[in-house]
């Protein structure tokens, strides 16, 4: 039998409750041996958005938190966004350091990934995350939550060219990033929607505007990683909930192949909230006998750079 540790993931950050197993094969990758999400989305569906004390309720009635203490297991506390930024080892061999994209519906941001727990931040979002601009705007056109899937399927059936759509601080700000403008500018728009077609015309519109600002922020990024790794390693990583989006992907691949980096996504199934990404990252700890007391406080504003400046509402200023 094998002595390679199981390691139990488990995910309670936001609206979803997920357990996953993990263990390394013989051959040192990660095995994937369960992966199971508990989704609240029917919880928070009538209000449009995830209910922070609604989503902490949920959590308990599904997972006894006292779980290592009971089985008198060692514990790993596992930073949410670690996690989204370690996911596509999961299933592709990268070396550090590589850039990180990590866009997913509470966070977008740069950063350059020089081993685990090392993270330097390149660029971050001013104001709103791109899922939640995602989010935002399918809410505008009447679409459930969470609507960003349901806005990349309506976009192929519309007009990209449609709605002239601005894109924050496009030419500014180095690669930060800003959505709230955009935003803004949904809002004027869907209010004078009239029928399906308008509806898929501005979803259209949106995802392509999405596409160009990802596709010329992680351009100037590419420049950032670069001074300072000197070109080596040209790797680009895309992970977080946004990173499912398939045009996304295109694009960002595209822009890969003319800059020379690699572009690796973890599998679309493992780029939204998932307990396995908890799992790898508790194993990639474990590996370097990194535990914690069973008292780790909870953190909400958990940076992955912890020396980047946190502005509340903007996260930095340009
Ligand atoms: O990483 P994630 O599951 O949760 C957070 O940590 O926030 O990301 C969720 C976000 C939501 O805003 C959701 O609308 C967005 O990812 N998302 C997408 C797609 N799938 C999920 N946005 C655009 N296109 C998609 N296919
Ligand atoms: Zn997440």
């Amino acid at each position: 039998m094998s002595k390679k540790p199981v390691i139990l993931g488990i995910e309670s950050s936001c609206d979803e409750t997920a357990v996953a197993l993990i263990r390394e094969n013989n051959k040192g990758e990660p095995e994937i041996l369960s992966n199971i999400v508990s989704s609240q989305v029917d919880i928070h569906k009538e209000f449009g958005g995830v209910v922070p004390e609604l989503a902490a309720r949920a959590h308990i009635e599904k997972i006894d938190k006292a779980i290592a203490a009971s089985l008198k297991k060692p514990f790993i506390a596992v930073n949410h966004l670690e996690g989204h930024a370690l996911s596509p080892k999961l299933n592709s061999k990268i070396n550090y350091p590589y850039l990180l994209l990590l866009i997913s519906g509470g966070h977008s941001q740069f950063l350059c990934v020089e081993g685990l727990g090392k993270y330097k931040r390149l660029g971050t979002t001013i104001d709103d995350a791109a899922g939640e601009a995602f989010d935002k705007t399918a809410k505008l056109l009447g679409i459930e939550f969470p609507g960003g899937p349901q806005i990349e399927v309506l976009a192929k059936k519309g007009d990209p060219t449609k709605f002239d759509l601005p894109k924050p601080i496009i030419n500014k700000g180095g690669c930060n990033l800003s959505f709230a403008g955009l935003k803004t500018a949904i809002l004027r728009i869907a209010k004078n929607i009239k029928d399906k077609k308008d509806k898929c015309d501005l979803a259209a519109s949106f995802q392509k505007t999405m596409e160009e600002i990802l596709y010329k922020k992680s351009k100037i990024a590419f420049q950032e990683f670069n001074n300072i790794n000197k070109n080596k390693n040209k790797t680009f990583v895309v992970a977080g909930g946004v990173a499912a989006n398939k045009k996304i992907r295109e694009i960002l691949i595209k822009l890969c192949n003319e800059e020379n980096f690699e572009a690796i996504f973890p599998p679309i199934n493992l780029c939204g909230d998932n307990a396995a990404m908890i799992a790898f990252a508790g194993l990639e700890k474990f590996k370097q006998n990194q535990f914690n007391d069973l008292d780790f406080p909870a953190k909400p504003r958990w940076q992955l750079d912890e020396n980047a400046v946190f502005l509340k509402g903007a996260g930095v200023k340009i």
